[in-house]
């Protein structure tokens, strides 16, 4: 027996992996085709934090956390003999799958990168729904962040999954529209209904959870030893709103706020994040739902304006200085959009947030002046650039 997880060597895979093993005595495999290390990369950008290589995260995870149940797989998802493989040998009783092009921007810089990101994310869970399927692999619970974003900013409390929808006096449940705004987010939606295909049609039982934006550098596992480190990225393109602000407060920048940025968007610490997915991936399969089983995985939404004031104050606690400035907005969104969000079947899963946003902030500032010289070195990476083909 043993618990895959996809996209392992990412910001979320990676932690979510050692939580998952320190938990377990069961094989732990992890996948990745280090995709992510090329595309910021391509972009001009760095993470913040040094990724080690990963047989020197497996070796750090030994020496410094006793786990000997981790190994990695190198290889392409959208491959699927690989996929098969992988499936035929590992026999997972879980599977995590955590590997996408995760970049709402990079999906968006030109056709290429949207086909790209479109076949490269859906091919990958096709290729493992399928995979299960054919390999006789049906009762495999199977995990996939998917995001918040396939809900798009309707103007309604957003429910904890389907939707309800009326039409000449009748009333049914269904799914939640696609209302997805990026060719990225859009493959989530996509995944997320032929997650409910393969659900319908293998009886595979599935975990579709939305990820909302995730914030942190730290997680329990992660603190003690540099090697174990995740990735950090603070570019236009792959640093998501609150860690590019993070890295902004430390480079001495003013933070980049488009718009008025009074919309709420929703977040969960990367703490909280592994917390749900290794429950998740451990939950005895006796006592878990073998249906479709739809997570908000947030715990806040908060407003850009109020991130960014948030990060002005934690800043000034570590005696650094910090405008916010107003940019035209790039993006095609509604500025002053209130969001709320269910979380009630999250919460219920993790108990209670371990890490609410400006706690997490000062754990991310903490790590982040350690690599000041890294940010400073990129910080023209904070706007968009045009990139070179
Ligand atoms: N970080 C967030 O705020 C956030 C928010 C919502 C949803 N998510 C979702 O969570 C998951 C993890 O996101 P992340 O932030 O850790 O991104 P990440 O890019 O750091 O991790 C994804 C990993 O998947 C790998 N990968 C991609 N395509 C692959 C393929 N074809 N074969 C093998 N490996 C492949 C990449 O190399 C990378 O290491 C993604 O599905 C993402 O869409 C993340």
């Amino acid at each position: 027996m043993s618990i895959l997880v996809t996209g392992a060597d990412g910001y979320i895979g990676w932690p979510t992996a050692l939580r998952i093993a320190s938990r377990t005595d069961q094989r732990v495999v992890l996948v990745d085709n280090f995709a992510r290390r090329n595309w910021v990369e391509e972009v001009g950008a760095t993470s913040a934090t040094p990724v080690a290589h990963i047989e020197t995260r497996l070796e750090a995870a030994k020496e410094t956390l006793g786990l000997s149940n981790l190994s990695f797989v190198e290889g392409d998802l959208t491959e699927k003999a690989f996929v098969e493989e992988l499936l035929q040998v590992h026999e997972p009783s879980a599977i995590v799958h955590a590997a996408a092009q995760p970049s709402a921007p990079y999906s968006q810089i030109n056709g290429e990168r949207a086909n790209y990101t479109q076949h490269n994310n859906m091919q990958a869970t096709r290729n493992l729904v399928w995979g299960l399927h054919e390999n006789g692999l049906e009762e495999t619970h199977f995990i996939e962040t998917t995001t918040t974003g396939v809900y798009g900013a309707p103007e309604f409390p957003i429910p904890e999954g389907g939707a309800t929808m009326e039409n000449q006096g009748a009333r049914d449940e269904v799914p939640f529209p696609a209302m997805a705004g990026s060719w990225y987010h859009l493959t989530k939606a996509h995944d997320a209904a032929n997650l409910r295909l393969a659900h319908k049609q293998f009886g595979i039982p599935i975990s579709d959870v939305r990820t909302a934006i995730t914030y942190g550098t730290e997680t329990e596992e992660t603190r003690d030893d540099d090697r174990l480190k995740t990735r950090f990225d603070f570019d236009y393109y792959f640093g998501v709103v609150a860690h590019r602000f993070a890295a902004q407060a430390v480079a001495g920048y003013p933070l980049t706020v488009y718009g008025k940025g009074e919309q709420r968007k929703p977040f969960i610490s990367l703490e909280d994040a592994v917390e749900g997915l290794a429950r998740l991936a451990l939950e005895d399969p006796d006592d878990r739902p073998d249906g479709l089983t739809v997570y908000n995985q947030v715990t806040a939404p908060i407003s850009i304006v109020g991130m960014a004031e948030t990060m002005q104050s934690v800043a000034s606690e570590f005696d650094l200085d910090v405008d916010i400035e107003h940019f035209e907005n790039p993006r095609d969104e509604d500025e002053t959009h209130q969001m709320e969000i269910e979380n009630s079947r999250y919460m219920e899963l993790i108990g209670e947030s371990r890490q609410d946003f400006e706690a997490g902030m000062r754990d991310v500032m903490e790590t982040l002046v350690r690599y000041q010289d890294t940010i400073e070195a990129y910080e023209d990476r904070f706007l968009p650039g045009v990139l070179e083909e």
